[in-house]
């Protein structure tokens, strides 16, 4: 009887189990559908179907993509690679070296591969992923236009990637997780294939809070990106549960939904609640690094990293870090506010500050010391730094150097010229007497940008049922 009890729950399970897998398999067929019809429009035609996460089918030229960003300006881009389905620059942000093995998860038509190839360069390689065999046709015939005999697409479903273990420096990713009903086997399965110390950024469509159920269904068919899209926190804890470390938001950016769609779905008090509420659909590109094998590739690594607010009580130790790394400390401030430390076994080993002015900033004093550099100790200390003076009101940031501009560029810097540089920059020490004037400025905004999704009745205008639309 017991025996028989036990069976009918197992069967139940596996009834269960099963269902789940074919609604989940169903599911694929529908995105890869989707996919072989776009692989087969011009980019043109995937923006005027409203297909992906391209640029809109708007005709207002104001318009801002509705999730894409400029590709065109990075090393290596290639135009017939870019459909317009990105919702991010993960490559950008990916830190990647000459030389690293780089993975591609949804490489569509090798948009990221080739940014990716121009950063591994020729003893480099790159393979990309996808399930669609048409974008992999067109992945695979602008490889060869190209001549690169190190960028490689294979077919396959990135659940189950066709790949050895620990293999991977690098895995950068562009809208594709969302699409992926199962994100948890996709996480493991990037936890495998990366080396001990490699890492990933990935960019994505993510949700914040419970959006208005119409809302909800009118995002969805103003971008197809939106409807496999989770809760940013759980996303997150995806990454988290996978056995991911150092964790950080390279991106985070609302896409900014006008009154006039909001307007449909809620009264004029409701909206005004909703822009507050920080209910919203957000577009992340997310970076996070597999931990060191404890079983000691390198004995050092298994050193616990602690990260603090600085105390004036620090103020000899970080003054003797930044002199043996040459930098600059005539002017730090003795109380040493908003400062960031990092300790390995209690031994100052980092450091970086802000010097505050409004809503403007001066990164100053990143240092790591030389036997740390491999922890990325120094981003991880500026990640935490910039979100805790943007909650003081900082919206830019501002930095010197001689030697580091390349380190903050991935950082997501930009140069500025010094004419452009504000008031509350060049007055400081740093700016006007303690660096050269060969030093180069840069720039990052901190703040949450906001971008724009057009009105949804052009979109209703233009997504027709043959459209390829959703
Ligand atoms: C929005 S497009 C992005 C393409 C490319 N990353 C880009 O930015 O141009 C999504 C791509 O992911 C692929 N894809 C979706 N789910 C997949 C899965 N489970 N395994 C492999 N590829 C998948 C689709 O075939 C499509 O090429």
């Amino acid at each position: 009887m017991l025996l028989k009890f036990f069976t009918l729950i197992y069967r139940n399970i596996t009834i269960e189990n099963q269902i789940l897998m074919n609604t989940e398999q169903s599911l694929k067929e529908i995105v890869r559908e989707k996919y072989t019809e776009v692989a087969n429009q011009s980019k043109d035609q995937n923006a005027a179907s409203c297909c992906g996460c391209g640029p809109t089918c708007g005709p207002d030229e104001d318009f801002i993509g509705i999730m894409a960003e400029d590709y065109s300006k990075l090393g290596g881009y290639v135009a017939d690679a870019d459909l317009g389905l990105g919702c991010g620059l993960p490559t950008k942000f990916a830190q990647i070296k000459p030389g690293d093995t780089v993975i591609d998860l949804g490489s569509g038509a090798g948009n990221d591969a080739f940014v990716a190839r121009a950063e591994t360069g020729p003893e480099g390689k790159v393979i990309g992923i996808d399930f669609t065999e048409a974008m992999l046709t067109k992945a695979r015939a602008n490889a060869e236009k190209l001549g690169f005999n190190n960028v490689e697409f294979r077919q396959g479903d990135i659940e189950q990637m066709p790949v050895n273990d620990s293999v991977a420096d690098v895995i950068v990713s562009n809208c594709v997780l969302n699409l992926v009903p199962n994100k948890a086997n996709v996480f493991n399965e990037i936890y495998r294939v990366l080396k001990p110390n490699g890492h990933f950024s990935i960019s994505d469509i993510v949700l914040v809070g419970q959006l208005p159920a119409g809302l909800q269904q009118a995002a969805e068919m103003y971008a197809g990106c939106v409807s496999g899209a989770i809760q940013k926190e759980s996303y997150l804890g995806l990454i988290e549960q996978a056995g991911f470390t150092n964790i950080t938001l390279q991106k985070d950016r609302e896409i900014f939904l006008p009154d006039s769609i909001l307007s449909t779905f809620l009264l004029p008090e409701e909206i005004a609640s909703f822009r507050t509420s920080g209910t919203g659909i957000y577009s992340i590109t997310v970076y996070a690094e597999k931990p060191t094998a404890s079983d000691g590739s390198k004995p050092s690594d298994a050193v616990e990293i602690e990260i603090r607010l600085a105390q004036p009580a620090d103020y000899e130790s970080v003054v003797s870090l930044l002199k043996s790394v040459g930098l600059p400390t005539e002017d730090l401030n003795a109380k040493l506010p908003d400062f960031l430390l990092a300790f390995a076994n209690e031994k100052l080993v980092g450091s970086a500050g802000v010097e505050v002015n409004g809503t403007v900033g001066l990164l100053r004093s990143v240092a790591v010391q030389e036997d740390f550099r491999n922890y990325k100790i120094g981003g991880r200390l500026v990640n935490d730094l910039s979100k805790q003076v943007r909650l003081k009101g900082v919206k830019d940031l501002y930095l010197i150097t001689t030697t580091a501009d390349g380190y903050f560029e991935k950082q997501g810097y930009e140069r500025v010229e010094r004419e452009n540089v504000p008031a509350e920059i060049t007055q400081s020490q740093q700016f006007s007497s303690l660096c050269p004037s060969s030093a180069v400025v840069m720039k990052k905004s901190i703040e949450k940008p906001k971008i724009k999704l057009s009105d949804l009745e052009q979109v209703s205008a233009c997504c027709t049922p043959n459209s390829g639309c959703c």
